[in-house]
């Protein structure tokens, strides 16, 4: 069992080597005369943190060769414009998946949205019927972040069959389908959800062979709740203030520098799982361009 150098899983070094392989096939798919994919990100109003995810998603949709838009509208766009433009888009043929960015406005009803998109152009894995067909082990788009987490324990070759795997957190899009996708066929975990209500936390997160820290609070998970030896997985992300030149600092949902010695392996914060969210929706952009998972 490792003592003090635990394995870095490189979300960055894979979600490049995938970026790589989505261009490639998108480049033979040009060499064949075909147009490229076209993902669309739908964005309400100027949050500043939503601006800048569509922005990368624009800006990596691109580097791979996917034809990339962006539909912008003012904070006080009526639902029924919204849901227009999203009856265009379920139509138009040249767009083989888009996303609509979270949250919106709060006149809004997003549930309503996210139902409005049709689930063969639903990259982002949030419409019922592709939450439902995960369910039910059907073809479907995972959501970003569950699906790049998988991708992560695969490429970085994470035993993961017959293990106790801890979840942490139980939100819609990454607790709740990580803890689903950890118990299928194929990962074979014997898996614990837990959440606010949880009790014995500390115990049940230090008898985790693999640990998923999703539950957005800065450097929850200390030392005390990890077993010698675990696989440790930091979905957080969060910004905090300090005095250095910057003005703030970058730390996960991990006490990094506590937890780290104990692991076998762990993502780092940033460079783990963050890379992997993007990647993975250029990936459901390409299948939803091959229809590969819904056959027309
Ligand atoms: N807001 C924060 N994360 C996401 C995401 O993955 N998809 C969408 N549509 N909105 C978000």
């Amino acid at each position: 069992m490792s003592e003090k150098s635990p394995i870095l899983i490189d979300g960055k070094l894979i979600a490049a080597t995938i970026k790589e392989e989505i261009k490639k096939e998108v480049a033979d798919i040009l060499d064949h005369g075909q147009r490229p994919p076209h993902l669309v990100a739908v964005l309400v109003g100027d949050d500043g943190a939503s601006l800048s995810y569509v922005k990368s998603k624009e800006k990596q949709s691109q580097e791979v060769g996917f034809t990339s838009s962006v539909y912008r509208f003012p904070e006080n766009i009526s639902e029924k414009e919204l849901l227009e433009t999203i009856d265009f888009l379920n139509k138009d043929n040249e767009v083989d998946g888009y996303i609509v960015q979270m949250p919106l406005p709060k006149h809004i009803d997003s549930r309503k949205v996210t139902e409005h998109i049709d689930p063969r152009k639903d990259v982002d894995g949030f419409h019922p019927v592709n939450a439902g067909r995960m369910m039910l082990s059907l073809p479907c788009y995972l959501p970003a972040t569950p699906y790049g987490i998988i991708t992560l324990i695969e490429r970085a070759g994470i035993e993961t069959s017959g293990k106790h795997c801890v979840v942490l957190g139980r939100s819609d899009i990454v607790g709740t389908p990580m803890a689903l996708l950890m118990s299928r066929k194929g990962k074979d975990c014997t898996v614990t959800l837990c959440h606010s209500k949880t009790q014995n936390l500390k115990e049940i997160c230090a008898s985790a062979d693999i640990l998923i820290a999703a539950i957005g609070k800065p450097a929850f998970v200390t030392e005390d709740m990890v077993k010698p030896g675990a696989v440790v997985i930091d979905v957080g992300i969060h910004r905090i203030k300090d005095d250095s030149e910057k003005g703030y600092y970058v730390t996960g949902d991990v006490d990094y520098k506590a937890v780290a010695p104990k692991c076998s392996s762990i993502t780092p914060v940033p460079g783990g799982v963050g890379p992997m969210t993007i990647v993975s929706l250029l990936t459901n952009t390409l299948k939803a361009y091959k229809k590969e998972v819904y056959k027309d």
